[in-house]
């Protein structure tokens, strides 16, 4: 978000953006097997630092992936300026296995960021607390002060990018299991690792960033809280007021950095069922991509974005700046009413129900009130007649007998005042008479 925002404004414009993209990106992408490949394949260094030799994105990689968030519709991007591979996407005074002084020779992030200001997006950091290069993440006793030096390798860098790119909207912590619990590919057992804030000294962190970025909204995985929660490959509600994002892979792999081959993928309608069904909880959807290592959003992925952004054009009102309100209510039932045909979201005196099961040309409207003034298809602009019928149903009719476009149609739909869920009690609905 433009200007200089407090925390609160920032927590606001985040809320209402609901729709954010997740790049994957580093020199893993060369290879084309994921942003694990170096744990996973259990390669020895030598083998993989030469990527970043090859790794040579084009000078317009970051305007493209720009103009891709925008035109799926996203508020904003995040971005891993280093993953667990260690290999930071800008210059870093703190470790040279670095975008600037590597294959790319450019500073990525700084290009990431202008890219991203120019076309209105909010710009988000990733950053992974962990850095498998170090052999004291993987046998802390052996080498306990490389186990020091990274902790203080990512607190600088930190602060590197908490000061050398101008006001920054999110930072998204991750890989904060601390060292000696891992082996390559896979957790050491079930090591509890809820001293990870303090082994990674996330309260310093926090106050560095709040220092130098006041505005700055963090994640909840340093080990501490921060600002929002992040359920990952899920949608999940949490407590009443605190902001959340789910993230999501378009893959079922799950496979977040770039697949040359990927053989598992989702389809636009279960993406936007996932990102329908997180934005009706209240929470936000950052959805990954994983660009190829010219920079580019491949084919596969571009074939999920399109759709989406197609009918991100068309519905945008039934995502941004709606909030859960009376029809999912906190600690209720997550279903909520009319669950099986599709999704409520709302905003003030209007509902939008997002159709997963499309009724033909009819819609019984039950178990929702108050009354509704009027209905229109947004998908095609039609408007649609209403009427009130038995158990304070509303009937509404003049929706076409098929399905409208490939993807869920949406109804608008304004209420009286804000819709609420109502209850049927007791029996009287057998014989028409709930009020
Ligand atoms: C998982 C993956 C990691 C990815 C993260 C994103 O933890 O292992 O590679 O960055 O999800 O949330």
């Amino acid at each position: 978000m433009a200007g200089n925002a407090d925390r609160t404004e920032r927590v606001r414009w985040f809320r209402q953006s609901r729709f954010g993209m997740f790049v994957h990106w580093g020199c893993h992408a060369v290879l084309g097997r994921g942003e694990q490949i170096l744990s996973r394949d259990v390669m020895p260094l030598d083998e993989f630092m030469p990527l970043a030799d090859a790794f040579k994105p084009r000078r317009d990689w970051a305007q493209r992936l720009a103009d891709d968030a925008v035109n799926a519709g996203m508020k904003y991007v995040v971005l891993t300026t280093r993953h667990h591979d260690g290999y930071a996407l800008f210059d870093s005074e703190h470790d040279d296995f670095n975008a600037a002084q590597t294959g790319p020779g450019r500073d990525l992030v700084a290009e990431y960021v202008d890219a991203l200001r120019d076309a209105g997006l909010g710009v988000g950091f990733y950053y992974s607390l962990m850095n498998w290069r170090w052999r004291g993440y993987w046998d802390a006793a052996g080498y306990p002060d490389e186990v020091e030096a990274m902790v203080a390798q990512s607190h600088a860098q930190i602060r590197e990018l908490m000061s050398n790119y101008g006001e920054i909207d999110l930072l998204w912590f991750d890989g904060g299991a601390p060292a000696g619990q891992r082996t390559p590919g896979q957790w050491a057992g079930d090591a509890v690792i809820e001293d990870k804030a303090e082994f990674w000294r996330a309260g310093e962190i926090s106050a560095m960033v709040r220092g130098l970025q006041p505005g700055a909204l963090l994640n909840n995985r340093s080990g501490l809280d921060g600002d929002f929660g992040t359920p990952e490959q899920r949608v999940e509600a949490q407590a009443e007021g605190r902001p959340w994002e789910t993230c999501m892979t378009l893959n079922f792999a799950p496979g977040w950095g770039y697949l040359r081959h990927s053989l598992a993928d989702k389809t636009p309608t279960e993406v936007l069922y996932h990102f329908v069904d997180a934005v009706r909880l209240g929470g936000n959807f950052l959805l990954n991509v994983g660009p190829r290592a010219d920079g580019l959003i491949d084919e596969r992925e571009q074939g999920v974005l399109r759709p989406i952004g197609e009918w991100m054009e068309l519905h945008g009102e039934a995502i941004y700046g709606t909030e859960p309100e009376g029809i999912y209510p906190a600690g209720g039932h997550p279903q909520g009413a009319m669950f099986h045909y599709g999704m409520w979201t709302c905003k003030g005196d209007v509902g939008y129900f997002t159709f997963f099961y499309y009724p033909g040309e009819e819609l019984i409207v039950s178990k929702i009130g108050p009354a509704i003034v009027s209905a229109e298809l947004l998908t095609t602009g039609e408007q649609l007649h209403v009427e009130a019928i038995s158990n304070s149903r509303m009937r509404i009719t003049g929706l076409p007998a098929e399905p409208p476009g490939p993807l869920a149609p949406v109804m608008k739909v304004r209420f009286e005042s804000p819709p609420h869920r109502t209850e049927t009690c007791g029996a009287e609905w057998l014989s028409g008479g709930f009020r």
